[in-house]
């Protein structure tokens, strides 16, 4: 097991560039199968979650090169319509394969994707999209097979706006026949930039806003090139970084308009967040006060940013609140900063936490992926040493984590060993 050994560092100070976003690249990646010709990616995160999946694509067909956060990618042939579990047991992502093979060759078998600490991630939205644009389902031994001789455009509403079952939708619907309308989708940024990349191979798609989608089915797809957008949850992270420690630092490629909560809430608790040429300025003003989230799809505060935001909220003056309305047990990251001193009492879906002075290191594990991080935030702005083990999670969304934060000054460092 690796760790991440972290030392409570003075303000973060420089410049950090932030990577292309994990939540777009997965679905990006997954719409290349719609064509056989070649799809150059650009700004490809070095992600645990991009190699799993890469290696899951080339498992069904896909010829890959990955170099300097290119990808290029080509599904000739796909030779497999039945993706192995134990590869795609771990990677929730592979379920968004669903949708682009069934469109291509009719037919596909995915492992049911399990649950996850954070909640119980069905997939029933994503497969009623697929019965209403005509494919057969079935379950059974822990797989999902789908059947379509030929989809058809429809009309789909979705109960929730689930960002994945838009995604897997809406590359179906790309190459089916007719136009197909989404009600209620999710439109988060992620979502925008798989259309630009669907759009710039051929496809027919239209964000109309208030959760509208038209996707009108063409014939076929090209091959493209595309950067992939930002990371947006990455970007949050850093300034949250910045705040914790009184910081001042400069996020380059970022993009403040798909951060506008983090940023309306740093600035009530004291952090200033300004547009710069090419990417955010974040300051804090000094002070750390009180505040209150609630997660929403976009465009409320993301579910993903919460536990770095209540990292910030346990060292700030003053009660704050947080309501997670997205995932029903994404607290874990509740009882680890405890162990730092924290003062957080969790209720179902409600935390609240009492500003305290100062949080101290612990020996602590990263229980998923974004609680991880909040650990590293905490343990930045912490008297003393914290041991942050299970740090597998954390590098499944944050590529060269501990390296960025130490060009911004931070005491951190990696190691195979506990100390
Ligand atoms: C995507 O997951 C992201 N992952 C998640 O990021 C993110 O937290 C989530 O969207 C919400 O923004 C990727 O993009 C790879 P959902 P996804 O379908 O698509 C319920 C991270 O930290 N639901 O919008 O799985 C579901 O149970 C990860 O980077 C159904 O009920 O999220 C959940 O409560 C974590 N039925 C809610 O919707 C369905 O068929 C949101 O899920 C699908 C979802």
């Amino acid at each position: 097991m690796s760790f991440f050994i972290v030392k409570g560092s003075g303000p973060l100070k420089g410049e950090v560039d932030i990577s292309g976003a994990k939540n777009a690249v997965l679905p990006i990646l997954c719409a290349c199968l719609l064509t056989d010709e070649e799809c150059v990616i650009k700004s490809v995160p070095p992600l645990m979650d991009v190699c799993m999946l890469l290696d899951i694509l080339k498992s069904i067909g896909a010829e890959v090169s990955y170099e300097n956060e290119v990808v290029k990618i080509r599904f000739l042939n796909i030779t497999k319509n039945e993706i192995d579990t134990n590869l795609a047991a771990s990677m929730r992502a592979s379920f968004l394969i669903m949708g682009p093979m069934l469109a291509r060759t009719g037919k596909a078998k995915i492992p049911l994707p399990g649950g996850c600490r954070i909640g119980t991630r069905p997939v029933d939205l994503h497969l009623k999209g697929f019965e209403i644009l005509g494919a057969k389902i079935n379950q059974e031994f822990g797989y999902v097979s789908a059947q379509a001789e030929q989809l058809k455009g429809d009309y789909v509403y979705l109960d929730f706006p689930s960002v994945g079952a838009t995604e897997n939708i809406m590359m179906a619907a790309s190459i089916s026949e007719g136009a197909t309308l989404i009600e209620n989708a999710a439109e988060e940024p992620e979502i925008h930039d798989l259309a630009v990349f669907l759009n710039k191979m051929g496809a027919n798609i239209k964000m109309k806003g208030s959760g509208k989608i038209k996707i009108t089915g063409v014939k076929k797809l090209k091959g493209t090139e595309h950067t992939v957008m930002p990371d947006r949850i990455e970007t949050g992270t850093f300034m949250a970084a910045a705040a914790v420690t009184g910081g001042d630092i400069i996020l380059k490629n970022a993009v403040l308009d798909h951060v506008q909560p983090a940023s309306a809430k740093l600035a009530e608790n004291g952090t200033i967040t300004e547009k710069i040429r090419n990417g955010i300025h974040v300051y804090s003003t000094g002070e750390k006060k009180a505040f209150n989230i609630k997660t929403m799809p976009f465009p409320g505060f993301p579910t993903d940013m919460q536990a770095i935001f209540m990292s910030l909220m346990t060292i700030s003056k003053g009660t704050s609140m947080v309501t997670e309305t997205v995932f029903e047990n994404r607290f874990l990251q509740a009882a680890e900063l405890k162990r730092m001193g924290a003062d957080i009492k969790t209720e179902g879906r409600t935390a609240v936490i009492e500003g305290v002075d100062k949080l101290t290191g612990a020996r602590v594990n990263a229980p998923d992926l974004r609680a991880g991080a909040a650990l590293v935030i905490a343990a930045l702005a912490s008297e003393g040493m914290t041991e942050i083990g299970e740090i597998q999670h954390i590098e499944r969304g944050y590529s060269n984590f501990d390296e960025k934060l130490r060009k911004l000054g931070a005491d951190i460092e990696k190691s195979d060993e506990e100390i």
